[in-house]
């Protein structure tokens, strides 16, 4: 496990970039596994300054996406396709049909979680999995849980989550209650994993994660056991790690 620690967010978000920019150099079909929510804003701007600077071309790599909400329009704002499109895809030269995010919408959806699967499995392994992290330890929305399932899943967001969330949402009323979310497994199989953390309300976590016992309780905390696992925090994040 490689820690890193930045006092600035321009520095921890060139860094990110500068890992995900990275591996598409050294592999050109790179298979990215991307994450939504505050943490990777910063990191996607970065990515599309340096795509519009010409120093990367996003033509043969292909995405997957970390989870979407269930039964959240596809155009509403807050969708995770949105956010997709407007923070990063509307603005670099990959090709739609080489992002994937779970169809939130999806009329069956074991069925497109069976798909989901399926669509990873064919790609060949995730080179590289962005990573941000709940406030109860969540990644992806893998919630604390007696058990974690392995492959993509519908689940009923937990409590924490809907309230972390209602701050994109008019209300938390408004917050879907359900999301589909890669499972564990697959984030596991990753074969590089950049898990990035920032802010003093993740203090705890992130050191329960990174130090604490591995359990189902704390899903990130699985990913002590992960052989190639980089981790970039902000100085408020790291204030309680030894
Ligand atoms: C998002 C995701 C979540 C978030 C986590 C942290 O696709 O899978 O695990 O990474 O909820 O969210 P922020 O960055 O908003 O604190």
């Amino acid at each position: 496990m490689n820690i890193i620690t930045f006092d600035s967010d321009d520095k921890l978000n060139e860094a990110a970039a500068n890992i995900i920019i990275g591996q598409i150099q050294t592999t050109p079909r790179a298979v990215i596994g991307l994450a939504t929510g505050g943490t990777p804003v910063g990191i996607y701007k970065q990515i599309v300054n340096d795509y519009q600077r010409g120093m990367i071309s996003f033509r043969d790599v292909t995405t997957f996406n970390l989870d979407e909400y269930v039964n959240l329009p596809i155009n509403h704002p807050e969708s995770y396709r949105s956010y997709m499109n407007s923070n990063l895809f509307d603005h670099i030269d990959l090709p739609a049909s080489q992002c994937h995010i779970p169809d939130g919408n999806a009329a069956d959806p074991a069925e497109e979680c069976r798909k989901y699967d399926e669509a990873i499995e064919l790609s060949g392994q995730v080179d590289l999995q962005l990573l941000g992290l709940g406030h109860n330890g969540h990644i992806g929305f893998n919630e604390p849980a007696h058990a974690l399932i392995k492959g993509t899943h519908v689940v009923d967001l937990a409590q924490e989550t809907l309230e972390a969330n209602a701050r994109f949402f008019d209300s938390i009323d408004d917050v879907p209650k359900q999301a589909i979310t890669m499972g564990v497994g697959t984030i596991l199989k990753a074969k590089k994993i950049l898990l990035v953390v920032k802010g003093a309300d993740k203090a705890d976590i992130i050191k329960r994660a990174l130090h604490g016992t591995i359990t189902t309780d704390c899903p990130a905390s699985l990913l002590q056991t992960h052989p190639n696992l980089i981790v970039l925090l902000d100085s408020a994040a790291a204030g309680k790690l030894a």
